[in-house]
């Protein structure tokens, strides 16, 4: 199965009701090689509206970091935890992360990435460990079979409180140069 193929798959999926109210499946998007996987937690208003993760307020401060820290947003593949909004931008449920994280796991075989970033805590729970606490583990690197993981801030965390994006800029530059140490040198 390629990762197209997995997106129908994923069109078709009736396993927790989101997909009565969505408007578009949001599978994720970016190179199909990726060293780095970016997930996030749900799609908001305006990922529904366009199919496209991280393109409304937090997106477009996310890809001010990845431009400030000389990462390619098309270098990357960025995917979320669920694939369709929560109602209202709620968090996602326990249930509903998961009927969805299978799909999360067969993207990450198929893109196979050498770094995994969590974008905020429910994705960091979810990915690295049940108690993770973002304020206090955020920007830390762990290994697992081989890939690092790793969480941020959520963006939309950073809207809400600017006297983060200190330590946001300072993970992130921390990311960029982890990914060229595993890439075999900078650039
Ligand atoms: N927040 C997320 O976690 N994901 C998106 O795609 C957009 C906002």
């Amino acid at each position: 199965m390629d990762l197209n193929e997995l997106k129908e798959k994923c069109e078709q999926c009736r396993a927790c009701p989101l997909w009565e109210t969505r408007k578009n499946l949001v599978f994720g998007a970016g190179n199909q090689n990726a060293d780095i996987l970016f997930v996030g937690e749900a799609p908001g208003e305006t990922e529904d509206e366009t199919g496209v993760p991280f393109v409304g307020r937090a997106g477009k401060l996310f890809d001010k970091y990845l431009e400030a820290v000389g990462i390619k947003r098309d270098d990357v593949y960025i995917a979320n935890m669920l694939k369709c909004r929560p109602p209202k931008n709620r968090d996602p449920q326990p249930s509903e992360q998961d009927a969805c994280i299978g799909f999360l796991r067969e993207q990450t075989r198929l893109i196979s990435p050498k770094m995994i970033v969590c974008l905020g805590r429910i994705s960091a729970m979810r990915i690295i460990s049940p108690d993770f606490k973002i304020t206090r583990d955020h920007g830390i690197f762990h290994e697992r079979k081989g890939v690092i993981l790793t969480a941020v801030y959520h963006p939309s965390l950073l809207l809400r409180d600017p006297r983060r994006k200190d330590e946001m800029l300072a993970d992130m530059l921390k990311i960029k140069a982890k990914a060229d140490e595993l890439s075999g040198g900078g650039n």
